[in-house]
């Protein structure tokens, strides 16, 4: 389903030079959870967004059903982006002027704008216990509030492929355990593959496969 090959990505500033992604490779079959942990600056967020297509790596391949994402134009990458994949963002990502419901249905607006994704959208935020803040803007909701409508929104156009950066980093213990239970139930359902970057042992133990990244290098944990 991903393949990722010597993936490498290294950032200069103010003349230091350090390689975040190092000659990275693995691989994650179709309906797998597979989670990363790692310290702190070791490049989580930086993989994911070279895997998702947000960041274009210095060499290295992202191979998704069978595709070299990197090898697309940009509206190939980004129609492909959209129709496989989504992400779920470490630090909140909502839109502070649209409600909860329209940041949830807002990424179906660029595809075919259907009747029932308004239905869909409603049981989304059901399922994250938010049905009854539909209407509220996000500076009306707590942090974890506004984690779990990022969460709601990451299921919204029915992807494939799910990266999540830290999910569940600002949930207590039973909220993240229900995050679980609808990761687990989309994975099982639908074959959702899932790559989860998480400083969470519990959300990371729960994953089928367990990857650690260390100074750009990632190895089975
Ligand atoms: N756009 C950028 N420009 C320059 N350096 C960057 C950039 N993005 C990340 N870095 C550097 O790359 C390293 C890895 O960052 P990254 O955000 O991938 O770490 P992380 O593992 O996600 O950390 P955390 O657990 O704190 O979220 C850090 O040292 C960071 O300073
Ligand atoms: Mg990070």
């Amino acid at each position: 389903m991903i393949e990722i090959k010597d993936l490498t990505k290294t950032y200069t500033v103010g003349g230091q030079v350090s390689k975040v992604v190092d000659h990275v490779s693995f691989k994650l079959a179709k309906g797998e959870i597979v989670s990363i942990i790692g310290h702190s600056g070791s490049g989580k967020t930086t993989l994911l967004s070279l895997i998702g297509g947000l960041t274009k790596p210095d060499s290295g391949s992202v191979i998704i059903g069978g595709k070299d994402i990197w090898a697309m134009d940009d509206a190939g990458l980004s129609g492909f982006r959209n129709r496989m994949l989504s992400f779920i963002f470490q630090f909140s990502s909502l839109i502070p002027t649209l409600t909860a419901f329209e940041n949830v249905v807002l990424p179906a607006a660029f595809g075919d704008y259907k009747e029932e994704i308004t239905g869909y959208a409603k049981e989304l935020l059901d399922t994250v216990g938010l049905g009854d803040k539909m209407n509220s803007f996000p500076s009306q909701l707590s942090g974890g509030q506004q984690r779990r409508i990022a969460i709601a929104r990451a299921f919204i156009n029915r992807p494939e492929i799910i990266l999540a950066d830290e999910p569940t980093g600002d949930l207590d213990e039973e909220t993240e355990a229900e995050i679980m239970a609808l990761f687990k139930n989309m994975n099982r359902e639908r074959e959702v593959t899932f790559l989860l970057v998480t400083h969470s042992s519990e959300l990371a133990g729960q994953a089928g496969r367990q990857l650690r990244m260390s100074s750009g290098l990632v190895s089975a944990a």
